[in-house]
């Protein structure tokens, strides 16, 4: 039976209720059409496609154009699963206008039902302006990529009660300026749970252990795709890699060796027409 499209309303019922959320990245089509087979609640275009696909150093240089495109192709492979765009860097920081005008093109031109942007409460007036121009937006607090340079490199944030107070204040800021939803990245357990606990909006962990809302992880990581490295809070599911290269050495070798394309990879043709080119 085919899935209906996932909504916010659904989302919010799924805390209430207590049942899980599921999020997965997606760049492209093929991967998308998968993860919405798979039965994903939400597919998060993440700006993270800059280091996995893009191969670059950080997610800095990602430009609101490379998303705009990755986020036209998951669309079209995603029938069911509620997609977010993720807002790259200085796409929304410079000025709320700038910001509202970036966040329409994730819903005008890449077709995506929501936009991500990281940062605490500095952040909630962006947030508001976005959201009241009709736009959904899910939050991101806790190790903010985009920034980590200001957070002195990928750590994990709020280990102290000071630091920690301060994640709860963020959270309940983006979420009184009217985000639908909290990505909460690299924070110990125990505060997760208490932001989970504290706010009325579903939160989605990404090495925030297991008291959050929902998971999301970076689909790359999960089959074994990106080998440059893996953080501890991943799970690797599969590791494809190893198996990728192999079946690209055996095509290789069969190309080298004259043996690929065989009769049956091969169209024919009468040979007494053959005779008459
Ligand atoms: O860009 C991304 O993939 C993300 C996730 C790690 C949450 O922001």
């Amino acid at each position: 039976m085919e899935r209906k499209k996932v909504t916010i309303a659904e989302l919010q019922q799924k805390k209430e209720q207590g049942q899980k959320i599921t999020m997965m990245t997606a760049y492209d089509y093929p991967t998308a059409h998968l993860v919405d087979q798979a039965g994903i609640d939400t597919i998060l275009v993440g700006d993270s496609l800059g280091m996995v696909m893009l191969g670059y150093d950080s997610t800095v240089p990602v430009t609101m154009d490379e998303m705009i495109h990755h986020c036209k192709a998951v669309r079209r492979g995603v029938k069911s699963g509620f997609i977010v765009g993720d807002m790259p860097f200085m796409s929304y920081q410079i000025n709320v206008e700038q910001a509202v005008e970036n966040a329409g093109r994730f819903m005008k031109e890449a077709g995506c039902d929501s936009v991500k942007l990281e940062g605490g409460s500095e952040m909630a007036p962006v947030v508001k302006a976005i959201v009241t121009a009709g736009v959904p937006v899910c939050g991101h607090i806790g190790l903010t990529p985009q920034t980590a340079t200001m957070l002195s490199g990928f750590k994990v944030q709020a280990k102290d009660a000071e630091s920690a107070r301060q994640l709860v204040k963020s959270a309940k800021d983006l979420q009184e300026a009217g985000a639908f939803m909290m990505v909460m990245e690299c924070i110990p357990d125990l505060v997760a749970k208490k932001i989970t606990n504290e706010l009325k909006i579903p939160t989605i962990g990404i090495g925030a252990g297991k008291n959050c809302d929902g998971q999301v992880l970076v689909y790359h990581d999960l089959v074994g795709l990106f080998e440059r490295f893996t953080p501890k809070f991943v799970k690797q599911y599969v590791n494809l890699a190893p198996q990728v290269k192999e079946a690209l050495v055996q095509y290789r070798t069969e190309v080298e060796e004259g043996t690929f394309p065989g009769p049956g990879h091969t169209f024919s043709m009468k040979e007494d027409e053959a005779e008459k080119i």
